[in-house]
């Protein structure tokens, strides 16, 4: 079997602003939904404070300061053969407080600079719009993405920076990993994607189905308008994908399996067909949720359906219905407990290993909508020992190269099509989960401890050297 890739293949890296910038002051940015949320560690939450509390350890807010050292990462980018490489562009840049009509050229400027760099050493920026950074004021002032205003004004940001950079950007997404948030269960997420912080008495699921019917509804109109700025624009949407199994071949733990991946797949479902899920529709019938939208938001959703399907893969997970297994309840379907799939292993912070997974999530996300598939991250958190100034790091390589594997049989056996693959972390940088430095991703190692301290020297790790290899040889 051939274990090739296209020759146009977008080999790259993946990192988001507020992971890596810093400067989360500088130059007019206004204060992020990421700028809030301080330190936690394996296993402990972060806390999203009111503002920014003195005294508290906000990591994101120096993070590996990108922002004054992209030019020196860049390099190291082409050195490792990056033809593209995935960041978002930090919101609160733009428009500080995101309800303004006039944008901050010094953000603007700052992209400009960096899309020039990347685009001088050949390498394609691939831009999210909205990685977790959505502007606080708008959370203070308008409660977040439950308020239709918040559509107005991501269409306003998105239009703006998409005109500027319409000859320098051509892959965009529009919100990361927009299916978080799923259940409206866990407060990082609502708040990472929403801007949404809950009160006593909220219905958490009914205000989480709003919030990311506004974003969607936000998406599609960018979508149009995009490819009125440019039709040469390929914009797509960016899902988590986790495949859900069933845990035993009992009928019911396959339908709990199939319930509870219909609502992650609500989302792509929409981007991609433009219309409401009929078992969304069921679903608020039955529970007596009025989710807002209009004809002309409807008409919008069926006008802005997606060019492609961006998404991350990481993990798989299981359910299962059966009464002696022990696990987690969930709200998709209340019969049902997740449980840890005995076959696969896990990562130091309990992510299961499942290259295969990626495989089948390949070909069933390609069935589904037949549209092109691009993998924006995939990679390993784990810790690294600098030994003698050097990074052995065998499990990433072993990590990523049998989700490569699998990655090959999708395109070569399984005829999907797969325009790209864009690990995350290329760099290291600042978990998203837990606000580690320490939860490493990259084949760049970079010198900052969880509690701060550090040179933020760079330095290659032993998966440099193979993941330059492998992209030499497609
Ligand atoms: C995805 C996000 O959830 O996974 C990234 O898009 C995040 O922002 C990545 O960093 C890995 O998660 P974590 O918690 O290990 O940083």
């Amino acid at each position: 079997m051939a274990n090739k890739f296209p020759k146009d293949f977008l080999w790259g890296g993946a990192v988001a602003a507020h992971q890596v910038e810093g400067a989360w002051n500088v130059d007019k940015k206004g204060v992020s939904t990421a700028d809030v949320m301080t330190a936690g560690a394996n296993g402990v939450a972060r806390e999203i404070t009111k503002g920014i509390i003195e005294g508290k350890n906000y990591p994101n807010h120096e993070a590996i300061d990108f922002y004054h050292h992209y030019k020196e990462d860049i390099a190291l980018f082409k050195e490792l053969g990056l033809k593209a490489f995935r960041t978002s562009i930090n919101w609160t840049r733009i428009f500080p407080n995101g309800d303004e009509e006039k944008p901050n050229e010094a953000g603007l400027q700052f992209y400009d600079d960096l899309f020039d760099e990347l685009l001088k050493n050949n390498i394609e920026p691939v831009i999210t719009l909205s990685h977790f950074e959505i502007p606080y004021h708008l959370y203070e002032e308008y409660g977040g993405f439950t308020n239709k205003k918040l559509i107005d004004f991501f269409v306003h940001y998105a239009k703006t920076v998409m005109t500027r950079y319409k000859d320098k950007v051509k892959y965009w997404m529009t919100f990361n990993e927009i299916n978080n948030q799923a259940d409206g269960q866990h407060t990082l997420h609502t708040w990472t994607n929403s801007a949404l912080l809950f009160e006593e008495g909220d219905n958490k699921e009914a205000l989480t189905f709003q919030a990311g019917l506004n974003e969607l509804i936000a998406s599609a109109k960018v979508v149009k308008l995009g490819h009125e700025i440019n039709p040469d624009f390929q914009i797509g949407c960016m899902m988590a994908y986790v495949p859900v199994y069933p845990y035993s071949c009992n009928p019911s733990d396959l339908m709990a399996s199939v319930k509870v991946m219909d609502r992650r797949f609500f989302y792509s479902d929409i981007h991609a067909r433009g219309i409401i899920p009929a078992y969304a529709q069921k679903y608020w019938e039955q529970k007596g949720y009025e989710i807002e939208i209009t004809q002309e938001e409807r008409q919008a959703l069926k006008e802005g359906t997606v060019d492609y399907i961006g998404f991350s893969y990481y993990m798989s997970g299981a359910v299962t219905t059966l009464p002696d297994v022990a696990g987690d309840e969930i709200t998709e379907f209340p019969e049902a407990k997740v449980i840890l799939n005995p076959y696969v292993s896990a990562s130091d912070w309990g992510w299961q290993i499942d290259p295969v997974g990626l495989r089948y999530t390949l070909n069933i996300v390609y069935e589904r909508y037949n549209l092109p598939l691009f993998i924006v991250e995939n990679g390993f958190g784990a810790y690294d020992k600098l030994e003698d100034g050097k990074i052995h790091d065998p499990y990433r390589i072993d990590y990523l190269q049998k989700h490569i594997d699998q990655m090959a049989l999708a395109v070569n056996v399984d005829g999907v099509d797969l325009m790209g693959y864009t690990p995350w972390g290329v760099i290291d940088l600042v978990s998203f989960g837990s606000g580690e430095m320490e939860k490493r991703y990259g084949f760049i190692y970079v010198d900052k401890d969880n509690a701060g301290n550090g040179t933020l020297k760079r330095l290659k790790k032993d998966s440099f050297a193979w993941y330059q290899k492998l992209i030499q040889e497609n």
